[in-house]
């Protein structure tokens, strides 16, 4: 099994099974005109998020890490006309790219982005007394994964939703001793979340066209 066949078979399942609309390819060719690196969620993981909105009846989505807004696009587009997708981005030439997305996809209305180091616009949420959120997608920087999931917990609700981006990073997650601020997040914020007794959780190894990855999926059940 190699990439060129995950890749393909990702390319199969999204013909196959996700909507025909050439906006999600667009938003993507748009981050890459932009120069922004091709690290957007497959298409495959952009419908397990959206799924997940309209199955859990989510209206108030958390997102960390915007990049070119295309994760962002495939939940605003599940919320429904009363929903909310607040999404933190540091870049500012990101989030230009993002607002022009947002606006190309027709979900500017939707879509409120906050600029900005993500742990002071988490911590500003929380002073502002921000409603909880519904489901919290987290995939920025790595190493402050357990900031953010610290952060994901204050915003939430009993039955909130949480999903952790790139938790696998082929493999990399099982080495403890490993120097990469990167795997030591991914690997603490997998630590927290087995340890917190407010969290129901797994994660899952992926294969497709981002390589061999995978995600945490967590419960707020207290
Ligand atoms: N969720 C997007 C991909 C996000 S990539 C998608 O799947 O479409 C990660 C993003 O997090 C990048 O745009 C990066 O600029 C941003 N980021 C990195 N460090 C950050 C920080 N400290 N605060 C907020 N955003 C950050
Ligand atoms: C990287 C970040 C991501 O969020 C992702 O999905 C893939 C790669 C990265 O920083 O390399
Ligand atoms: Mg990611």
């Amino acid at each position: 099994m190699d990439d060129e066949r995950w890749n393909a078979v990702d390319e199969f399942i999204s013909g196959t099974l996700l909507p025909d609309d050439p906006v999600y390819a667009d938003v993507l060719r748009a981050g890459e005109e932009g120069g922004l690196p091709p690290i957007s969620v497959s298409a495959p993981l952009g419908m397990l998020l959206h799924v997940l909105v309209r199955a859990l009846g989510v209206r108030r989505v958390l997102e960390v890490g915007t990049l070119a807004g295309y994760s962002t696009i495939w939940m605003a587009r599940a919320v429904g006309p009363e929903g909310k997708v607040v999404t933190l981005e540091l870049d500012p030439h990101h989030a230009e790219v993002a607002r022009a997305n947002f606006a190309r996809a027709g979900v500017t209305g939707t879509v409120e982005l906050r600029l900005g180091p993500a742990v002071e616009s988490l911590a500003r949420l929380d002073d502002e007394g921000a409603d909880p959120f519904d489901l919290v997608f987290i995939d920025a920087d790595k190493p402050s994964y357990p900031d953010y999931l610290r952060a994901a917990l204050r915003l939430s609700r009993v039955g909130t939703v949480i999903v952790v981006d790139n938790v696998v990073r082929e493999g990399r997650v099982l080495d403890a001793d490993s120097d990469d601020p990167a795997v030591a997040g991914t690997r603490s914020v997998l630590e927290q979340i087995g340890a917190e007794p407010r969290l129901a959780a797994t994660a899952l190894q992926t294969v497709g066209s981002k390589g061999y990855d995978g995600f945490a999926l967590a419960l707020v059940t207290g």
